[in-house]
């Protein structure tokens, strides 16, 4: 067997002895979880984050520097060590690493913060910069790597493009009026018109910038040239809205379609939803497998019966029916005409059809401009795929096409068309139906892992008031 010199994740050695028997010399690198120094013999744990195992060094006195840096060991330590793959007598473990060389790269300071016993997600998130080096938080990250990967591979076989959408943007896709204004004046001496008020003409593009909330407008864009797109990035919402479910910078996934209608959106939706979960039940199995025992329990059911169950679709007017029929007491009334809140989301798919659940035609007033409008004028083409404990996953719609609808809508909403000019001009040249959809990437993330709050499924959260890291 070949001499392992080079360092080897402890993915990948686990991967290795999935296959072969132990045996051969590793090194490997990482941090350890816990260090335990008992009589001539030292335990030390090290994980490097590939992977929710760690791998367990096994140190004796013989080592020269057992004395001087072995025994200094402890909890959050960077080592390297390398040493002989052998089978482990310890319960919980197939093998361990007997050392021939322990290495101390970075030791830690007398308050490093992680210890072995539970810390309240609170309190790790003011930990930041420590907090993914923890099973739960390390666990996140390799699954929500494993959804991105996910979701570019389901588009990419289906010949979409990935589109890259600006972040910079002179447009309101969602026309709600909360977006991050990027400029490069300065609050305090920002030029003026003669009239007193803010001369954005002289900041930084000539006119008023924000953060994106949306790529949807040029993924329209991408979709009239190469008809199948989407793009993927982060997207910035203002709002101040200080729930369990809502950031103000997330990752949106967007595709969109040319030719395609508001059945084909549903359709591609739940088709994408399914295979993303599949995928993330196949390839998480361990992390998947640690949610279900430390932190929600019964979420890998949950995501197994997503896989395999037929999607309930239901029109928004069927849905407020259901509810009104309902006989519960919701915090907000359920009416005709009205968003559906939360609440209403989660009876509606938890209690009442017990599976996600897709909503379609929405009255007019509570959905963006850009949707297509029902021949009854009362409802537009819009669908929301919903989710149980989450509710809201997706939000997409079959686009208004049509150039003379289209005009009145923004009109109707407070647009000037002509800040949409370009908007209107792929509805004169080739239009054709088409829809897409957007879905929220910690959302999906809620669902996937049971974690409660949304805090905790991006690296660095940006909420009201906090922005640390
Ligand atoms: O329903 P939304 O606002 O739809 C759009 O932005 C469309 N332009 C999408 C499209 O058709 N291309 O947002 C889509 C999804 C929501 O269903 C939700 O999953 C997520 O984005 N989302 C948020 N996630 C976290 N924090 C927030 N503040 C979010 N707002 C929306
Ligand atoms: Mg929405």
């Amino acid at each position: 067997r070949q001499l392992r010199e080079f360092p080897l994740s402890v993915a990948r050695v686990v991967e290795l002895l999935a296959r072969e028997a132990p045996g051969g010399r590793v090194v490997v690198q990482g941090w350890l979880r816990t260090a335990r120094h008992g009589k001539g013999v030292s335990f030390l744990e090290v994980s490097d984050g590939s992977c929710m195992a760690g791998i367990q060094v096994v140190a004796e006195p013989a080592l020269a520097n057992y004395e001087t840096e072995v025994l200094a060991l402890r909890t959050g330590c960077a080592i390297e060590a390398e040493g002989e793959l052998v089978e482990s007598p310890a319960a919980g473990q197939r093998f361990e690493i007997r050392a021939a060389r322990v290495t101390g790269i970075g030791p830690v300071g007398d308050d490093y913060p992680l210890q072995k016993k539970r810390h309240s997600f609170e309190f790790l998130r003011t930990l930041g910069h420590l907090r993914m080096r923890t099973n739960t938080l390390g666990a996140v990250m390799r699954v929500r790597h494993a959804a991105s990967r996910a979701i570019r591979r389901f588009f990419d076989e289906r010949g979409f493009l990935e589109l890259h959408t600006p972040i910079l943007s002179t447009s309101d896709c969602e026309g709600a009026g909360s977006m991050f204004r990027a400029t490069h004046f300065d609050p305090a001496s920002a030029p003026r018109t003669p009239e007193g008020a803010t001369d954005w003409s002289r900041d930084f593009f000539a006119r008023p910038a924000f953060l994106t909330v949306s790529g949807q407008l040029e993924a329209e864009i991408g979709a009239l040239a190469l008809s199948r797109v989407y793009s993927f990035g982060p997207t910035f919402r203002a709002e101040n809205s200080n729930t369990s479910r809502h950031l103000a910078e997330f990752w949106m996934v967007e595709p969109e379609v040319a030719f395609l209608d508001l059945d084909g959106d549903a359709a591609l939706a739940e088709e994408f939803l399914r295979a993303v979960l599949r995928e993330l039940l196949e390839r998480c199995g361990d992390d998947l497998r640690f949610f279900d025992q430390h932190v929600e329990r019964g979420v890998v059911a949950a995501l197994e019966h997503v896989v395999a169950t037929p999607f309930e679709r239901m029109t928004y007017t069927d849905a407020v029916a259901r509810l009104e029929r309902s006989g519960r007491a919701f915090e907000f009334p359920v009416a005709w005409g009205a968003d559906l809140q939360s609440e209403h989301e989660r009876w509606l798919t938890e209690e009442h059809v017990k599976r996600p659940v897709i909503v379609t035609h929405y009255p007019r007033e509570v959905k963006a401009f850009y949707m297509y409008l029902d021949d009854d004028e009362r409802t537009v083409r819009a669908m929301d795929v919903l989710v149980p404990r989450v509710g809201e996953l997706i939000g997409g719609s079959q686009r208004e096409h049509r150039r003379d609808v289209l005009e009145r809508r923004m009109r109707e909403s407070g647009l000037d068309p002509a800040d949409y000019w370009w908007y209107l001009d792929l509805r004169r040249h080739g239009s054709v139906p088409h829809a897409g959809f957007g879905l929220g990437l910690e959302r999906l993330l809620l669902f996937a892992t049971g974690m409660a709050n949304i805090r905790d499924v991006i690296p660095f959260p940006r909420t009201p008031g906090s922005a640390d890291f």
